[in-house]
């Protein structure tokens, strides 16, 4: 029983990609903030404008350090959760990491729909997004895999997915 564990910013498809990753394989569907937002009873979105980001931040680590996978499944790590060194060895032990890479500007097109990230919200999006990535990258370098995602189809980088994990 071999998880997938998908990293990287947000607006990057990790949700897109993981779901086609789980048709391919036969495994399960799991994405972290969607179990945020059922135990919460609140969208991410809200928690983090009503919250705070670093009351955001704990429920995110409690949540994902209590996952037991019981089936093989596919999981979509929300964008900042890895940071976290908890988190981090905890996903790195329960499955494969595969860091699903872009360029900033690529980035910046695919999250115009700043109302459901809130922390692109404030400031130049462009520039938001190159800082994050510049405190994020070593570490999501330090997945098993790493896939360039730039000017491919979700179903191109699944399929490169599969085959390089062989699943
Ligand atoms: C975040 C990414 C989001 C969500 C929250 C914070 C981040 O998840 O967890 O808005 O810090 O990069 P996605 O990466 O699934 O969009």
């Amino acid at each position: 029983m071999e998880h997938v564990i998908l990293v990287g910013m947000m607006g990057v498809g990790k949700t897109t990609v993981g779901r086609i990753v789980s048709q391919l394989t036969a495994r399960n569907f799991i994405d972290t903030d969607y179990f945020i937002e059922k135990q919460e009873g609140m969208s991410v979105s809200d928690i983090i404008t009503l919250k705070g980001e670093d009351c955001f931040r704990k429920i995110e680590r409690n949540v994902i350090l209590s996952f037991r996978l019981k089936t093989s499944s596919v999981v979509s790590a929300g964008g900042g959760a890895v940071m976290d060194n908890d988190i981090f060895l905890f996903l790195k032990k329960t499955g494969k990491l595969v860091y699903l890479k872009a360029s900033p500007e690529s980035l910046y097109k695919r999250t115009a729909n700043i109302g459901s990230r809130p922390l692109l919200r404030h400031g130049n999006r462009l520039e938001i997004i190159r800082a994050l990535l510049q405190t994020r990258e070593s570490r999501y370098m330090e997945s098993d895999i790493v896939i360039e995602s730039d000017k491919r189809s979700p179903i191109n980088i699944a399929e490169d997915i599969v085959e390089r994990l062989h699943l």
